[in-house]
């Protein structure tokens, strides 16, 4: 049997054909704007966001950050979900690249209350940092995947903007939430100024992730991607990995979230704390160490990360098929904790 890794969507490697359209793009410097196939994929990124422009960056953590940077000015504060990613996993990129503080915000599942950021935005006062962005992670990582209902998506929105902040949305896994939504993701971001979304993840590319927005920000993120060397240069080849993705790999996410639902529903019967996933991430609590389920299964052949003392994630994704999904069923149930 060969390993099931379900530590993240972001381990998939691209498939056969994924690598050939690679192999056959038109390539060009696109720090000089002349790569054709990046041009390409930025035009349908946006035209997908519903936004005028987009921008290819190296990564998640990158889109975000030129976000964070092109809305706000240093001393500014950001608000967040306490969980979410530029928060807690991008090394503190927030105070040293746009010089600003993220305010954690709390709420169910990943999911921030709009009243929650009605009550977080502070009257103009010299001791207080103007809040002036409001990023939301959609799908909510660590809140289980969750996706955002569209109505929650425009009230926090419009919260933020009848008090004069701009908007992001963190869109890592915006794709799952289009499929699991059956909205468009224009639809779903029509409210946010700007959203980043990878193609690292669910849709299987090897690298990269868009940011989209208006214009003239995105004009502005390309210099702030070029100031942390994120100036690619036949970036074609990986962009057309980013075409292929959109064309074929949007849809079969759908296969990701029945997968996941049959793996949460597996796990539940055995006996384990398992929440109903919204989408491709499934995670198990109150297990009495994780660290140490996880380690056990790998030597099952069986992959996933203990994200806490007590509680464990494991993602599905392309490289996770049936019989993936059995084995772990399997090694799971084998070593359920007292059995
Ligand atoms: C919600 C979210 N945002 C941003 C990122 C960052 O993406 P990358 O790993 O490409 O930097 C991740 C990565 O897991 C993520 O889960």
């Amino acid at each position: 049997m060969t390993p099931v890794d379900l530590r993240s969507d972001t381990v998939t490697r691209p498939t056969p054909q994924m690598l050939q359209a690679m192999v056959d793009a038109p390539v060009g410097d696109d720090v000089y704007g002349e790569d054709p196939t990046v041009n390409r994929l930025e035009a349908v990124a946006a035209e997908r966001a519903g936004k005028e422009a987009a921008l290819f960056v190296p990564s998640g953590t990158m889109g975000n950050q030129i976000a964070l940077r092109i809305h706000t000015r240093p001393g500014d504060e950001v608000l967040a979900h306490e969980d979410s990613h530029p928060l807690n996993w991008e090394a503190a990129g927030a105070a040293v690249i746009a010089g600003v503080q993220i305010r954690p915000l709390p709420g169910e599942r990943g999911l921030i209350r709009p009243d929650t950021v009605s009550r977080a935005i502070r009257a103009e006062d010299p001791h207080i940092a103007p809040a002036t962005l409001l990023s939301v992670e959609d799908t909510a990582n660590r809140g289980g995947g969750t996706v955002h209902p569209l109505f929650l998506l425009d009230a926090l929105s419009q919260v933020a903007k009848e008090r004069g902040l701009a908007t992001h949305m963190d869109g890592a896994r915006a794709f799952n939430a289009v499929v699991a939504s059956g909205q468009s993701l224009a639809e779903r971001t029509r409210g946010y100024d700007t959203v980043s979304f990878c193609l690292s993840k669910g849709l299987g590319c090897a690298v990269g992730s868009m940011l989209c927005g208006p214009r003239d920000l995105i004009h502005v993120g390309r210099r702030v991607r070029k100031m942390l060397g994120g100036g690619m240069r036949q970036a074609g080849f990986l962009a057309a990995g980013g075409l292929y993705a959109l064309e074929h790999h949007v849809e079969r996410l759908t296969d990701d979230h029945a997968r996941a639902k049959r793996l949460a529903e597996g796990l539940r019967r055995v006996g384990y704390t398992v929440d109903d996933p919204d989408t491709n991430l499934v995670f198990i609590g109150d297990l009495p160490d994780a660290p140490a389920l996880s380690r056990a299964a790998a030597e099952h052949g069986v992959r996933f990360s203990a994200v806490g003392p007590t509680s464990a994630r494991l993602a599905l994704h392309l490289d996770v098929d049936d019989a993936g999904l059995s084995h772990t069923l399997d090694t799971l149930e084998r070593l359920f904790p007292g059995s």
